[in-house]
């Protein structure tokens, strides 16, 4: 189909505590709305609240995420959100790559699944060359989970700086901390009253301490320190343990025709045991 008539759908995704009010809005101006849960009762708080579908984010998927493998939390949101009552898709993020993924995603009952680290590694993704290329370079066991950045578990390349932050005491990380969330606000135009509110509404649905809330403005900088600016030695760069099993830049259409075809081939295989 020609790009100029595919429909465009407009989709927004988002993790770490959504409000009812936020959800409301998004679907007033007919926009999907598909927050990330790692939790079952997460996917249910939300699906209360209206949203069309839930991402269920696995434990070895990058960025923020929780400790439960995909295998696990897949069945266990698809069973809950069941039990409760609500028919919404379900989509399967943490840890696809391939066919084979889409495929056993499906057999569990998901309605599809959600790629991060696999799209950040294409030819269409805007990350500098060089910073694909360290991806690249990693294995299975070179991402790390930190809360050092940003107060929540953060899956990351473990990178010399990520390192370092792990070993250093939160009163020497205090300076640092300062100059980014200086840098947030002068980056994001938001004024100290509107960072204060934010922060003690994320508070109160998160839970988080006050110093979590000061880390917290850490993360938009150096993300986009790392994965635009491409200074590995100022930024993070989040990324899912499958970094370890991706060794090519497609482009993202050859990348979703191969891994289409691939899944029905599987789940033809797959098929042809059942009697
Ligand atoms: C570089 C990077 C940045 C991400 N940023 C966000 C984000 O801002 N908000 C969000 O909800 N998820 C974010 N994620 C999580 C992805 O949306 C997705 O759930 C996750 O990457 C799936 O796991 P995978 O990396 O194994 O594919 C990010 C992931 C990566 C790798």
């Amino acid at each position: 189909m020609p790009a100029a008539h595919r429909p465009r759908v407009k989709v927004a995704s988002f993790a770490l505590a959504p409000k009812p009010e936020l959800i409301a809005k998004l679907k007033e101006h007919d926009i999907v709305v598909m927050p990330s849960i790692g939790a079952a009762k997460h996917a249910k708080k939300v699906a209360g609240w209206g949203a069309d579908a839930v991402m269920v984010q696995g434990g070895e998927g990058g960025g923020h995420t929780g400790p439960i493998p995909t295998t696990l939390l897949l069945p266990t949101v698809l069973d809950g959100l069941l039990d409760a009552g609500h028919d919404i898709p379900v989509i399967a993020a943490g840890g696809f790559f391939d066919g084979r993924g889409l495929a056993a995603a499906l057999s569990y009952g998901a309605a599809g699944i959600g790629m991060g680290t696999r799209f950040l590694l294409t030819r269409d993704s805007a990350v500098p060359d060089a910073v694909k290329q360290l991806y690249l370079s990693q294995g299975l066991t070179d991402t790390v989970v930190t809360a050092k950045v940003d107060g929540m578990p953060h899956r990351m390349l473990r990178t010399p700086l990520v390192e370092s932050l792990e070993e250093t005491s939160a009163v020497r990380r205090l300076g640092p901390t300062a100059r980014r969330t200086l840098e947030f606000k002068r980056s994001s135009g938001m004024s100290w009253p509107q960072l204060l509110k934010d922060g003690r509404a994320m508070r109160r649905a998160q839970g988080r301490t006050l110093g979590q809330m000061a880390l917290a403005a850490n993360t938009p900088t150096m993300l986009r320190a790392g994965l635009v600016e491409g200074d590995t030695s100022a930024g993070v760069l989040a990324s899912g343990q499958v970094v370890g099993v991706i060794d090519d830049l497609p482009s993202c259409a050859e990348l979703v025709e191969r891994i289409v075809v691939q899944a029905a081939a599987e789940l033809r295989r797959a098929g042809s045991y059942v009697v």
